[in-house]
């Protein structure tokens, strides 16, 4: 039986600007991605049948066609139907780190993984680009989960310009287990409200998202000035869902008040981050927000940035 086993970091947004509508329904988006060491770990096995199942003993995690990394094998079966035929139908588990639901991509790097995956357990040999191409195909935060480190995405959130990868430093990630946010609600609830700021025009829509690449966020990222970062951090998502979620509003402040370079909100959340400057602050800032909500419903991590995105476990392909 051949199997392989990869892991699959999740992703926090240090920038998100909505800048207008797209004729495929999706926003026209700006932003600064960046991968965390908080993982999942992904098993993919070659199961002799001509069926694709999915084991994950998280109670939020669907094990049916629903699930992304079902849709990314389906979707490899389909492209290479010869290979399907091949080596049969693939058993994937995924043992979860990432929360569910929270703004971290953590379906989407499950999806990622299972493309990564499948590339090399049928020995395709796709590069990079044209796995990003079929991630784009399943989500839009899919093609950044594959390369993962520290990008500029534009477009839907597909086209991706990688910059120096930040990985020296540190993060708190609060959510609360009970609380989950609906993207698309996130999106629609944003078009309400603020349909009347977008841009409209292509020349200004590309010269919007042209100008991050010279903006002060990337060049405090270049020049690895954290502190400068800490205080860029922005994402338009905010201002729907935390209206919505007086808790999540709450935490945001509690984290802010409790230290750290900045706090923002990943996604369209509900997780919190307060970016730290090292490990030991990192640990503070956490026993300070437990200190202050002690309800066991809120979760609390201490991870940090890493510059890589899907990495196969050394010696896991058999
Ligand atoms: O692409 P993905 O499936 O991750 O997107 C989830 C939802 O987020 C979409 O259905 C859409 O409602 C919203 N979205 C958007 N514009 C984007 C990305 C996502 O409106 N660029």
């Amino acid at each position: 039986m051949r199997s392989v086993s990869l892991l699959a970091p999740g992703k926090i947004n240090l920038y998100l600007e909505i800048i207008g509508d797209r004729r495929d329904g999706y926003h026209s988006l700006v932003m600064i991605l960046q991968s965390i060491t908080l993982a999942d770990e992904i098993q993919i096995y070659a199961n002799g049948t001509n069926q694709i199942r999915v084991t994950c003993h998280h109670p939020q995690v669907p094990q049916t066609q629903d699930n992304l990394a079902y849709r990314a094998a389906a979707l490899m079966q389909k492209q290479f139907p010869d290979l399907a035929d091949n080596y049969g139908g693939l058993d994937i588990t995924i043992d979860k780190h990432i929360p569910v639901a929270a703004g971290l991509a953590g379906g989407s790097a499950n999806a990622a993984g299972v493309l990564v995956g499948i590339n090399l357990l049928w020995s395709i040999g796709l590069v990079q680009a044209e796995l990003q191409e079929l991630a784009a195909m399943l989500g839009s935060d899919i093609p950044f989960c594959i390369g993962g480190g520290t990008a500029i995405a534009t477009g839907r959130g597909e086209q991706l310009d990688t910059i120096p990868p930040l990985d020296n430093c540190w993060l708190v990630l609060a959510k609360y287990q009970s609380i989950a946010v609906s993207t698309p609600w996130a999106y629609k609830t944003y078009r309400q409200l603020y349909h009347h700021e977008y841009l409209n025009d292509t020349a200004s829509l590309e010269a919007r998202a042209a100008h991050i690449h010279s903006g002060p966020l990337v060049s405090a990222i270049q020049e690895k000035n954290v502190t400068k970062i800490g205080k860029l951090l922005h994402n338009d998502l905010e201002k729907v869902v935390l209206p919505e979620y007086p808790l999540v509003n709450e935490l945001r402040e509690i984290c802010q008040n409790a230290g750290g370079l900045g706090t923002m909100m990943s996604g369209s959340g509900p997780t919190v981050f307060t970016l730290c400057e090292s490990q030991i602050e990192a640990e503070t800032i956490k026993q300070k927000i437990r200190a202050t909500i002690p309800n066991p419903d809120l979760e609390l991590w201490v991870t940090q940035l890493c510059s890589h995105g899907i990495q196969l476990i050394p010696h896991s392909l058999t």
